[in-house]
């Protein structure tokens, strides 16, 4: 995340580790750890060669990948500025422009460019801002910078549950859910969804993920107690197969929609 000097990313330098212990450290120039299967992954503004290497001498650790890239080739290509969309201006925090939502993307998913984030940007309004449907609640799973959970906060939703399974993506989350005064609202926590069972007994449930997990989830009972679902974060090319993962005759399809390559379904448990 930025913290002083820093206020915009620019250059990131990146060492992914092997699966060494890294022991709780801080560096100036340091912008945040993933975890990744057990292995560090270390980002910084500023190269740190000889911190890495220190660190590798006295526990054991070893690089698998070093890289140095700029910011917009991170996030492929694109300049993270303000955009309007579901109602909402959405800017990051280096922007001067008014905006309702300010996100410190940092180096997580979730600027809000991507296209299935997009969709469910527009999904989400279209369904919280609904009356009728009166969406007090929802779990939104692979929160990454938190922006869906706070967007759906800024429309109303009373009681919001973010989970991550990346620490870093918490902490990322935490700070945006607090920059943008939603505190009260939403929580959010780490867990691994291939472990922890969400509790989904909300009025809607929003997972933006990758199609294995998304397939795993759809096979398990305990996912299908909300009341709504908006599933995104795969193509078209999948859709046949993860349709066939979908519990038999239990589940109805409310709309499908696509942005590009990526779509989206709105799904609701039958009575
Ligand atoms: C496609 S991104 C979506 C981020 C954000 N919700 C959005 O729509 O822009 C998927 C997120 O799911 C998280 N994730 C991936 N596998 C996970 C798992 N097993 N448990 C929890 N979160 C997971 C990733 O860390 C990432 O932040």
């Amino acid at each position: 995340m930025l913290r002083p000097p820093y206020q915009r990313y620019q250059h990131l330098y990146v060492y992914h580790l092997d699966s060494m212990v890294l022991p709780t450290f801080d560096d100036p120039d340091l912008i945040g750890v993933w975890l990744e299967d057990g292995c560090p992954i270390l980002f910084f503004h500023q190269a740190k060669d000889e911190l890495i290497a220190s660190l590798c001498a006295a526990h054991n650790g070893r690089i698998i990948y070093q890289a140095d890239l700029d910011y917009t080739d991170w996030e492929v290509g694109q300049e993270i500025a303000p955009f309007t969309l579901g109602g909402l201006t959405v800017a990051p925090v280096w922007a001067e422009e008014e905006a309702d939502i300010r996100l410190d993307p940092s180096v997580i998913f979730g600027t809000g460019f991507h296209p299935s984030t997009r969709l469910c940007l527009e999904t989400l309004s279209k369904y919280c801002r609904t009356p009728e449907l009166a969406i007090g609640s929802m779990l939104d799973l692979g929160t990454g910078t938190g922006l869906l959970a706070i967007a759906a906060a800024k429309m109303g939703v009373q009681k919001i549950t973010a989970l991550d399974h990346n620490p870093l993506a918490c902490e990322v989350a935490l700070r945006n859910v607090a920059l943008n005064g939603g505190t009260t609202q939403i929580t959010v926590s780490e867990s691994d969804l291939r472990l922890q069972e969400p509790d989904t007994n909300v009025d809607l449930v929003v997972a933006n993920l990758y199609p294995t997990l998304l397939a795993e989830l759809f096979a398990r009972p305990s996912f299908w107690q909300g009341k709504l679902y908006l599933i995104s974060g795969f193509i078209a090319a999948m859709e046949e197969e993860l349709l066939a993962a979908l519990p038999a005759g239990k589940i109805r399809m409310l709309e499908r929609c696509r942005s590009e390559r990526w779509c989206l379904w709105v799904l609701a448990p039958m009575a």
